[in-house]
């Protein structure tokens, strides 16, 4: 197991670090099987096997400090905001709260950041407002590796302001984008960049730092979806050079919501479309009507989730880590040992699937930094059908399809039901992946008969 040296001392709620121990002292993620046992979920049976959830790039399962927070709230503290009375005024501690804890994933400040209802509604949101600076000829630069969160709120402008659209080219064989053409999509009328950090369909990281330095020294704006991103990666706004991040707790353990990331000075700045009575300072301006504060209660604990898990390997995230500077290096923590045991998981499936004749692998391989998330196809046999058998024979729930991300799908030349996803996420272990493994085996051709 490796270790941590870090280099603050562990502050506020000192029941969180083991007696006598400060950060400085080597802390461990908490094992699997232990962060495991904090998912009610994962006691859930399907025919003869507990289910494996594999299906978390499409939304993970929720630790149990999530809904406790949400109930919480909506128990003891719910009320609207701006009120001259206690409920009120918790439900705008709670809403400050989460910004914080947000903050603290992204390394930004609290008041940079915005809730939504999904990332979805918050990119085209976005893209109303930015879109009453554009004139027809401004250009809007996106790839074809991204989600469509990324793409069509952007493509909305061509009709809407005349924007023309210019797409960076995915090259299909390493699943990346061509990056030695970015430079020639970019040019004085380009006004944004949009750029996905991570795919949720075939698992490829975009290095966006350089890019996004380079379009904004073309006077570009830049967003970034980060939602594959942030479950897997340690996240910096500052290093991104970029102006806006989105991204979404569900699917890093908390509840449906998605958050927007804004760069200080464009939050005040935007000319964003709201309803006159709303406030216009601060983030409260791009949250539209009343909004989710359970769901914000349930992200901050997500948050405290993870820190936690970094703790003492035994804390489990059960308490929140109040003190910004603490949670952010439980966090930073978190990360640089998740990476590691991810990509071991992510190596065994494409190990053991990349044996099989008629199993096609998409994305970078193992050994290139990738995220955890890979996709696949039978010869012969429909992705749909290939999960419907993973979740039947072996209590493992794959999604399938193009996952949004239809214009990857097409340049890969997949068919209607696009391909199989297995993601892994901080509650898989090897022995999931090796049902995996066996179940495609078996769907295979090259065992198809033990089947039948
Ligand atoms: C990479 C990526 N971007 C954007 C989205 C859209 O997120 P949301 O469901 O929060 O709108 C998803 C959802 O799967 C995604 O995986």
């Amino acid at each position: 197991m490796r270790l941590f040296p870090l280099c603050i001392k562990c502050r506020g709620n000192e029941t969180d670090a083991p007696e006598n121990k400060t950060l400085e002292d080597p802390m461990p993620l908490a094992p699997t099987d232990q962060i495991r046992s904090r998912f009610p979920a994962l006691r859930r049976i399907h025919g003869r096997h507990p289910v494996a959830y594999f299906d978390g790039p499409g939304g993970t399962q929720v630790p149990e400090q999530v809904p406790a927070a949400m109930a919480h709230y909506l128990f003891h503290s719910n009320a609207n905001a701006h009120w001259a009375f206690s409920t009120s005024a918790e439900t705008e501690r709670v809403r400050q709260q989460a910004r914080e804890a947000m903050a603290d994933l992204l390394c930004a400040r609290a008041e940079e950041i915005v809730f939504g209802p999904n990332m979805t509604t918050l990119t085209y949101q976005l893209s109303r407002a930015l879109g009453r600076e554009m004139a027809p000829g401004d250009q809007i630069v996106v790839t074809e590796l991204d989600h469509h969160a990324n793409v069509d709120p952007w493509k909305a402008l061509e009709e809407e302001r005349g924007v023309t659209i210019r797409t960076l080219p995915l090259i299909p064989e390493t699943g990346t984008l061509d990056l030695e053409r970015f430079p020639e999509l970019l040019g004085p009328r380009t006004r944004l960049v949009a750029l996905g950090a991570a795919s949720n369909a075939i698992g490829t990281l975009t290095d966006v730092a350089p890019l996004a330095r380079m379009a904004r020294e073309a006077g570009a704006r830049v967003f970034v979806d980060a939602v594959h991103l942030a479950p897997h990666r340690r996240i910096r706004v500052g290093e991104l050079h970029c102006d806006f991040l989105a991204c979404s707790p569900y699917k890093f353990y908390g509840p449906h919501m998605g958050v927007l990331w804004l760069r200080g000075d464009l939050l005040e700045n935007l000319d964003v479309p709201k309803v006159e009575s709303a406030p216009n300072q601060g983030p409260e301006r791009f949250e539209l009507g009343t909004v989710n504060a359970e769901g914000m209660a349930g992200s901050t604990a997500a948050v405290d989730f993870l820190a936690g898990l970094a703790a003492d390997g035994g804390s489990l995230g059960r308490e929140p880590h109040a003190d910004p500077s603490a949670r952010r290096a439980l966090l930073d923590a978190f990360f640089t040992e998740l990476v590691p045991r991810e990509a071991a998981l992510l190596e065994r499936l494409w190990n053991g699937l990349a044996a099989m004749p008629g199993v096609r692998l998409y994305g970078p391989p193992p050994g290139q930094d990738r995220a955890p998330t890979l996709s696949f196809t039978v010869d012969g046999k429909s992705p749909r059908d290939v999960s419907s058998r993973l979740a039947e024979e072996q209590g493992a729930f794959l999604s399938h399809g193009d996952f949004y991300a239809a214009t990857l799908a097409r340049r890969l030349g997949l068919g209607p039901d696009g391909m199989v996803r297995a993601g892994i996420s901080v509650y898989t272990n090897a022995q999931e992946v090796d049902r995996v493994v066996e179940g495609v085996d078996i769907i295979s051709s090259r065992r198809a008969g033990v089947s039948g």
